[in-house]
């Protein structure tokens, strides 16, 4: 991992470097830790910018020049707390000083991951992907940025990942791997639908993580457009309950991602034929059971909604 080696310091340049940073820093003791939002105007002449770092560590500058967070040096209104190394980092001047003293700079290593998650969310807290992180299942079970993310060792190409998706989560949920291992499943480990199409694993304003529509509504409807309506008629469960009231999203046993099978069966968890309407509960059809019942779906085809027929027939 670690692709530092001292052998590779170039000496003249520390030299040159204290000799620069002995006039310029002042005495005061830079904690670890201090936020770099909250760096007072005096620290900023402890920036020395990330040409400098490239002096010692060019193998992770050649590395970190060809990802995103190269952009950062162009930040000029950001100022120097937002650019290249120092953005992640913090101010090096006393690490310089310190012939590179690993105790005056900010060292992800060892941290925890409450601590390093708030050092990326400096910059990325207020980005729209990101801004429910604090709240979400992830942070608060422990899991952080760098679970996920790597500045510098990433194993993709796109978004800095430590391992592929859908591995990267598998890794963790074990039984959302069963899950899409059934026979009727989204097509996610054959890459046609992505856990992030339905989820944000950086958390979001509704339960498990789950995207919505900017409307609000539930996002199955940005692929299953033909279910969202609104319909003349509609059944009543699929705006109430919602699509897992009769699917299971990730994966089933059953055709159509049904959670119960025969699909009669499931319609009679609600449709009872009690004679007397059960309180709230919707009518039971007038017709029996026979055979010919059975596949309630064969007439009852639009049953996700109907304009033209108040009991869901084509
Ligand atoms: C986006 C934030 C970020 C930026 C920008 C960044 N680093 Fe890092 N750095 C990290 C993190 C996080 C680690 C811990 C290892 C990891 O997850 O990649 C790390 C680890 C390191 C290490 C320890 C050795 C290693 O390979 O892990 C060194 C040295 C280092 N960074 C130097 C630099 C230098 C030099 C620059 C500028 C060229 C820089 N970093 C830019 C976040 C950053
Ligand atoms: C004068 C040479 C020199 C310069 C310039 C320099 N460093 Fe270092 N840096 C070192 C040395 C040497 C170490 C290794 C210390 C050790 O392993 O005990 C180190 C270690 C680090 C580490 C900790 C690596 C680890 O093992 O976890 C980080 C992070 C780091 N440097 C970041 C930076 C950043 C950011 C800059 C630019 C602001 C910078 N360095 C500039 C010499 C330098
Ligand atoms: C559980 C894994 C996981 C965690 C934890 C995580 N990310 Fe991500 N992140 C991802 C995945 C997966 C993507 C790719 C999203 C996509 O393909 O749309 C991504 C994409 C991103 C992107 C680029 C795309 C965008 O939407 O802006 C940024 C920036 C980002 N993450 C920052 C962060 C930060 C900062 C943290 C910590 C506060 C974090 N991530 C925590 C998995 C994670
Ligand atoms: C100094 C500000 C700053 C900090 C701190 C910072 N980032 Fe970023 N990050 C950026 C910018 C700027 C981009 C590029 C956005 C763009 O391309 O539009 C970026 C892009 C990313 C991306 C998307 C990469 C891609 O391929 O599109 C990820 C993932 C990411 N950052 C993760 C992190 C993680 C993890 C940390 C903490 C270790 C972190 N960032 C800390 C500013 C920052
Ligand atoms: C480092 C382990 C880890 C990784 C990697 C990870 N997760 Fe998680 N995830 C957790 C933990 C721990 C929880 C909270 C406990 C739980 O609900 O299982 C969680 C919760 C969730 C939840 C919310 C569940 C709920 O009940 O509210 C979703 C959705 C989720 N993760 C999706 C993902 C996706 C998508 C990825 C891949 C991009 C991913 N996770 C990667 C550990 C991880
Ligand atoms: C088609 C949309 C969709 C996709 C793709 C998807 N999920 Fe989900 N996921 C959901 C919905 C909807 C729920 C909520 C189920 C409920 O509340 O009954 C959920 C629930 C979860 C939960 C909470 C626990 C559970 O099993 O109910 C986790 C963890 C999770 N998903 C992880 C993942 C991971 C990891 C992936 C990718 C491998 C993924 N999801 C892909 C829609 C999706
Ligand atoms: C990113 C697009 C996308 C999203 C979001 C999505 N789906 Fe799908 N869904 C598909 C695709 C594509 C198929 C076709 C699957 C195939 O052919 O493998 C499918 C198939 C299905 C099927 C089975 C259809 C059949 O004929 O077997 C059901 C049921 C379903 N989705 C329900 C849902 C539910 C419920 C949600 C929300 C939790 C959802 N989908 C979100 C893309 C999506
Ligand atoms: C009241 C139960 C119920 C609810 C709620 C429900 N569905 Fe269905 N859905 C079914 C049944 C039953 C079938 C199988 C129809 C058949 O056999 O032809 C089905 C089939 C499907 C199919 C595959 C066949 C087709 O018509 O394209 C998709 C896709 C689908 N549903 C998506 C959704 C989405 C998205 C939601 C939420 C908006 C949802 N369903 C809510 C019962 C339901
Ligand atoms: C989660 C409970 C639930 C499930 C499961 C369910 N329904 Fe319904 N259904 C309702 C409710 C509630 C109404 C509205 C009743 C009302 O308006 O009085 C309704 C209405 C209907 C109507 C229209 C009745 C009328 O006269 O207006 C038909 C037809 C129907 N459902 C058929 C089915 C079929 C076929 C299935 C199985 C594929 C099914 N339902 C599954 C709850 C459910
Ligand atoms: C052979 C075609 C067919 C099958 C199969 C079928 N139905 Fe019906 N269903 C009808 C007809 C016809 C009506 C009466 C429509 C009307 O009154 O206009 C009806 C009406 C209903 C109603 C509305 C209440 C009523 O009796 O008027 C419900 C609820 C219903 N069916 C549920 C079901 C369920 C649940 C199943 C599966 C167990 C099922 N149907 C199977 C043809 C069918």
């Amino acid at each position: 991992m670690r692709e530092f080696k001292v052998r590779s310091v170039h000496l003249p340049a520390i030299v040159c470097l204290l000799t620069a940073m002995l006039s310029t820093s002042s005495t005061a003791q830079e904690k670890p830790s201090q936020s770099l939002a909250t760096a007072p105007p005096s620290e900023t002449s402890k920036y020395l910018g990330s040409e400098t770092c490239k002096t010692c560590h060019e193998e992770i500058y050649n590395g970190w020049e060809k990802t995103p967070h190269w952009k950062t040096t162009l930040n000029t209104k950001g100022g120097p707390s937002k650019q290249g190394c120092e953005g992640c980092h913090g101010p090096g001047a006393d690490h310089v000083a310190g012939g590179g003293d690993k105790t005056k700079i900010f060292v992800f290593e060892g941290k925890s991951r409450q601590e390093t998650s708030a050092r990326c969310l400096t910059c990325h807290g207020e980005a729209h992907e990101q801004s429910h992180f604090a709240q979400s299942a992830h942070s608060s079970s422990d899991v952080g940025c760098l679970d996920c993310h790597s500045p510098h060792h990433a194993k993709e190409k796109e978004f800095l990942l430590v391992q592929e998706q859908p591995q990267l989560c598998y890794g963790c949920h074990t039984s959302a791997k069963a899950d899409f291992a059934k026979p009727y499943h989204h097509r996610v480990n054959e890459g046609l639908v992505q856990c992030v199409d339905c989820h944000n694993p950086h958390g979001t304003e509704t339960v498990r993580q789950l995207r919505s529509l900017p409307s609000g509504d539930f996002i199955c409807y940005k692929c299953h457009v033909d279910k969202q309506g609104p319909f003349v008629y509609e059944h009543v469960p699929v705006k109430t309950e919602g699509c897992t009231r009769c699917h299971s999203p990730h994966g089933s046993t059953n055709p159509k991602l049904l959670n119960v099978m025969p699909v009669n069966m499931l319609c009679l968890q609600c449709h009872t034929f009690s004679t007397q309407l059960t309180a709230g509960g919707p009518i039971g059809p007038a017709h029996n059971q026979s055979a010919k019942y059975q596949a309630c779906t064969m007439c009852h085809t639009q049953i996700h909604g109907s304009n033209f027929s108040n009991v869901f027939f084509k």
